[in-house]
């Protein structure tokens, strides 16, 4: 099938590449030259494990094209997908500037049997505006059919979630476009559920509120388990085990980050008050997250009697989660600038995310090249992004370069028998008992 898909974001370039693996012919369009560029000499302009092999193989087997035209982009092709940015206004609602805009500047190079794919977050009752915008631009002998497919993937594992999705959502008030979007899926292999629009749109709303909830209710239970004694690691394991709720996504850390959740919570959250329902739980959430994401921060300040000016506290990772460079919405950003707000120095090492990191946070804080350099002399060690590094240092070597050995751990990922069988560390984790050797 020829497919051409608009933006070369996450989503879009995720979804080129692995439609062009799959077996389409496939044409990515973005406005951005530069990254054009660079993409068509299959280097990524995202940290993304695997794209970059991807990218090589699908472009030199001639599946797999970029380009700044809209009109070569277009041309011939049966499907077109549009996964542009989706970003947050000031108000918490979702910014359609770039959709409507990808929407005008495709109308007048649409086919007659054209399908437009929305698979941009957006809100309920946007595919009805878009199929407007193109209605009003396109010539009058085409019409456009829309289906709304909202995308589920996860940064740093989007290729595998791409391709072996749990599930395919094909939201389309014409049957045909809905068959022929199913069709273009098939050699995926993944279940595929049909719907209307406007239940689609809901579905990923709600579908990332629900795993945004199920992060905070986790993380409330943990700041209890702190409480009372319990340990929220075999309360979550205990949960899980009925199969009515699950095992995952109740890891309690230090709150949800990423350019999804918190941005989709809110964007549902104001749908809520336009449409005047009650929606409570969502308010929560984010209120839930919000104090969680300066967790360790008020640890760190309880542990030096409520005064850190002075202290040089390392923060292990930046990015909102491991195996990215993103920066959006990181608990690390708050982390920095509560505790330089406390007069302490902050010391970060990130294996990837260092450079967006400086663009976010500033030179309010230091950047070590490596661990070792961010933990040297500080007086406690914050573990905020579980990447692999962080997991496997070495933390007996630790008192040979810190001060002493106090260990804030807001992911809940360091091997606790290694944790034991050092001497003179304070470990305290989240909603666990802290371990003091
Ligand atoms: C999320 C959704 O998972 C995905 O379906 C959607 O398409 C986009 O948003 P992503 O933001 O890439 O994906 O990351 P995800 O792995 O879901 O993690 C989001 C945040 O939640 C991270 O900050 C992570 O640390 C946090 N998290 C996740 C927890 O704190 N606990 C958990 O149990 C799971």
């Amino acid at each position: 099938m020829k497919v051409a898909i608009l933006g070369t974001g996450y989503v879009g370039l995720s979804t080129g590449v692995s439609l062009a693996e799959i077996g389409h012919q496939v044409c990515c369009i973005d406005v951005d030259e530069a990254k054009i560029n660079q993409l068509q000499q299959g280097i990524s302009p995202i940290y993304e494990p695997g794209m970059e092999e991807f990218l090589t193989r699908n472009i030199a087997a001639g599946r797999l094209r970029f380009t700044t035209s809209h009109r070569q982009g277009v041309a011939g092709a049966e499907i077109v997908i549009l996964a542009v940015g989706t970003p947050q206004r000031e108000d918490g609602s979702a910014d359609l500037t770039y959709l409507v805009e990808a929407a005008k500047d495709l109308a007048a190079y649409l086919e007659q049997e054209t399908i437009v794919v929305i698979k941009s977050t957006v809100p309920v009752g946007t595919n009805d505006e878009v199929r407007k915008i193109l209605e009003a631009n396109c010539h009058e002998d085409v019409s456009v059919k829309m289906v709304a497919n909202p995308e589920f993937l996860r940064q740093g594992s989007a290729l595998k979630d791409t391709l072996e999705a749990d599930r395919i959502i094909i939201g389309s008030d014409h049957q045909q476009a809905a068959s022929k979007v199913k069709e273009m899926y098939s050699p995926l292999k993944v279940p595929c559920m049909l719907t209307s629009v406007r239940s689609a749109e809901m579905i990923k709303y709600a579908s990332n509120a629900f795993l945004a909830t199920k992060i905070s209710f986790i993380n409330a239970v943990a700041n209890l388990c702190e409480a009372v004694g319990a340990d929220v690691t075999d309360v979550a394991k205990g949960m899980g085990m009925d199969k009515r709720i699950g095992n995952h996504f109740l890891n309690a850390g230090i709150g949800y980050g990423g350019s999804c959740f918190p941005k989709d919570v809110k964007a549902l959250w104001h749908t809520t008050r336009n449409e005047e329902v009650d929606f409570g739980v969502l308010a929560e959430t984010m209120r839930i997250n919000d104090e969680q994401q300066v967790r360790l921060v008020k640890k760190t300040l309880k542990r030096f009697a409520g005064d850190v000016s002075g202290k040089k506290i390392a923060m292990l990772g930046l990015s909102f989660k491991p195996e990215t460079d993103d920066m959006r919405e990181a608990p690390s950003i708050k982390i920095a600038q509560e505790l330089t707000k406390l007069g302490a120095h902050v010391a970060a090492y990130d294996p990837v995310a260092t450079k967006n990191a400086k663009r976010v946070i500033g030179e309010s804080i230091s950047y070590a090249d490596t661990l070792l350099e961010a933990v040297t002399d500080a007086d406690a060690v914050l573990v905020v992004t579980e990447w692999q590094e962080m997991k496997q240092m070495d933390i007996a070597s630790l008192g040979e370069v810190m001060k002493q050995v106090i260990i804030f751990d807001g992911r809940n990922c360091l091997d606790e028998e290694q944790l034991r069988n050092c001497k003179n560390i304070e470990y305290h984790p989240i909603g666990r008992p802290a371990i003091i050797t």
